[in-house]
């Protein structure tokens, strides 16, 4: 079984929906039984929260179901993910200083190292405070660094 856990600030917009997006690529391909996925957020300022509406709007519009609610990272995740992929550099700050207090090995790695299409940004930005159209860019984002990141542990797994 290889776990992969997404991670933002909220747990409400960016990774429930890199959750959900990894999923219906893996369920494509037919190795959904090879995974656990799951999100969480470096904050707990929404925890039990529900996916903000705006990212489960866009979502839906593509075919796309983003559920669960919002639950704060904590160490025994550091100690069992195998992936944990962090949306923007703050997040890896974060993530990086949980690690280092943890018994696993975990791969700590930013999502858009996997976007084939990003230059020297990889962040996912933030659209909590924007407008409507910075869902839809994140879910552009999102879907390629996805697509990208499940090669990248086929090739790795052998899968
Ligand atoms: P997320 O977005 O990290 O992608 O879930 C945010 C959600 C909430 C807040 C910031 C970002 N907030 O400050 O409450």
């Amino acid at each position: 079984m290889i776990s992969v856990l997404f991670i933002c600030l909220g747990n409400i917009c960016r990774s429930p929906l890199a959750e959900a997006v990894f999923r219906a690529v893996v369920t494509e391909e037919g190795l959904e039984d090879r995974f656990r996925i799951d999100s969480a957020g470096t904050s707990g300022y929404h925890v039990g929260e529900p996916p903000d509406r705006r990212t489960s709007d866009v979502a839906a519009r593509r075919g796309v179901m983003v559920d669960g609610s919002s639950r704060k990272i904590n160490r025994e995740d550091a100690d069992s993910f195998h992936y944990l992929i962090v949306m923007d550099a703050e997040n890896l700050k974060n993530v990086r200083r949980l690690v280092q207090g943890s018994n696993g090995r975990a791969e700590v790695r930013l999502f858009r190292e996997f976007d084939p299409e990003a230059g020297d940004d990889l962040d996912v930005p933030d659209p909590y405070f924007g407008g409507a159209d910075g869902f839809e860019v994140v879910h552009d984002l999102v879907e390629r660094s996805a697509r990208g990141l499940l090669e990248h542990i086929r090739e790795r797994h052998e899968l």
